[in-house]
C-alpha cells in the first residue's frame, strides 16, 4: 500500500536518509526502532511529502507520491513527534480547526470530533483549553486530529514520549484498536521496544539513516540466535574494565547498564574465566553475574552499538 524505494535526504552535509526502502502493507502494523538522530523523523515527513528528498521516491498504492499528493492527504493521518495545537483554544476547537483543514464541516465535522474524542478518552475534557491539558492529555489531542478524515494510514512519530501511564496505555490500547478493529494500517516509531513487541507485527531498525535489519520479533531474534547475554554486577562503574572488555575477540558488544555491563558474546564461549581475570586487573569486584537469552534490545543493541534511550 506504501514504499519507499531508495528514499535518500541529504542535508548539508548530513545524510539523514540512505537509500531506505521500507514498505507498510494493508492492515498491517509495522515499528519503526532507532536511537535519537537515526532518521526516523526525516523518513516520516519524506512519506508524508512535507519534505522532499534527494532522491528515491515513495509509493502510494504503486504510483509516486509526487503524482498522488491529493490521493496521500486523504489516506495518510501523521501524528508528529512535536505537538501541533493552540494553546489557547479548548480541545474542541482545536479539532474544529484541524478538521477544516480537511475540508470536514457541520454534522460530519461534529460526529468525526466526537467519535475521536471517545477513542481518545477526553470527551469530558473537550471544551477545556489545551493549556490546562497534561503533556499526555495533548498527545491524545493530537492523536484524534491525525484520526478525523478517516485515514488508512496512521503514522506516529515516538507518540507516548514523556508522557504519564495513563496516557501511554490509552494510546497503545487504542492504536491496537484502530489497527485490529479497523483495518488501520499503523507505522509506529517508538524508543520503546516493548511498545513495539506488543503493537506490531513486524519491525525496521534504523541507525545512521539506514535500515539495518527488519523482519517479524522472531527473525530479528534469531539474529542472535548463536549468542548470549551476559550480564555483569559491579560494586561501581569502570570506564576501562569496560574498553578492554570491548577490545577482546568474541565480545560482540559491551554497554553499560545500572548495575554494571552487559555483553553479548557467542554462546559457549569460555570468556567467563578471561573475563573475571580482566575484572580483577582492574580492581574491580563483580558482585553477580548471570547468562540470559539475548532479547529484541540486545539485538538492537548489537546492531547499533547502542542503546534505544541513551
Ligand atoms: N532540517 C534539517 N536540517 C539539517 N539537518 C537535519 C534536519 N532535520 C534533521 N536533520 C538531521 O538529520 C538527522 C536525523 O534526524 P531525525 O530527526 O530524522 O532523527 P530521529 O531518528 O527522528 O531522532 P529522534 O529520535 O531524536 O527524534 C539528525 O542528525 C539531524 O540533526
Ligand atoms: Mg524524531
Amino acid at each position: 500500500m506504501l514504499e519507499t524505494v531508495d528514499l535518500t535526504k541529504q542535508f548539508k552535509k548530513h545524510l539523514a536518509v540512505d537509500r531506505v526502502s521500507i514498505h507498510l502493507l494493508e492492515g498491517e502494523s509495522v515499528g519503526l526502532l532507532g536511537p535519537n538522530g537515526a532518521g526516523k523523523s526525516t523518513l516520516i515527513s519524506l512519506i508524508s511529502s512535507l519534505t522532499k528528498p534527494t532522491s528515491g521516491t515513495v509509493r502510494l498504492f504503486g504510483k509516486s507520491i509526487q503524482d498522488n499528493l491529493s490521493e496521500l492527504r486523504k489516506v495518510l493521518g501523521v501524528v508528529p513527534q512535536d505537538i501541533a495545537l493552540y494553546e489557547e483554544l479548548s480541545a474542541y476547537e482545536n479539532l474544529q480547526f484541524f478538521g477544516r483543514i480537511y475540508k470536514l464541516k457541520g454534522r460530519e465535522l461534529e460526529e468525526r470530533i466526537a467519535h475521536n474524542l471517545g477513542i481518545m478518552g477526553l470527551d469530558d475534557r473537550k471544551n477545556d483549553l489545551i493549556s490546562t491539558y497534561s503533556g499526555g492529555m495533548k498527545r491524545r489531542i493530537n492523536i484524534a486530529a491525525a484520526l478525523l478524515h478517516n485515514p488508512k494510514i496512521l503514522i506516529m512519530d515516538e507518540p507516548t514520549v514523556g508522557i504519564d501511564p495513563q496516557s501511554r496505555n490509552h494510546i497503545l490500547e487504542s492504536v491496537r484498536m484502530l489497527n485490529r478493529e479497523k483495518g488501520i494500517s499503523v507505522l509506529y516509531t517508538s524508543h520503546y521496544m516493548e511498545e513495539v513487541e506488543q503493537l506490531c507485527d513486524r519491525l525496521y531498525i534504523m541507525d545512521h539513516g539506514k535500515i539495518v535489519a527488519s523482519g517479524t520479533k522472531e527473525e530479528l531474534k534469531a539474529i542472535l540466535s548463536g549468542d548470549d547475554t551476559l550480564i555483569l554486577e559491579m560494586d561501581r562503574p569502570n570506564s576501562a574494565f569496560a574498553a578492554e572488555l570491548r577490545e577482546m575477540t568474541n565480545v560482540r558488544q559491551v554497554v553499560e547498564t545500572e548495575k554494571g555491563l552487559k555483553l553479548i558474546v557467542p554462546k559457549q564461549s569460555r570468556l567467563l574465566h578471561d573475563i573475571l581475570h580482566t575484572a580483577e586487573s582492574h580492581q574491580v569486584d563483580v558482585v553477580h553475574f548471570h547468562v540470559q537469552n539475548p532479547t529484541l534490545e540486545d539485538v538492537f543493541l548489537h546492531l547499533t552499538g547502542r542503546k534505544l534511550r541513551d
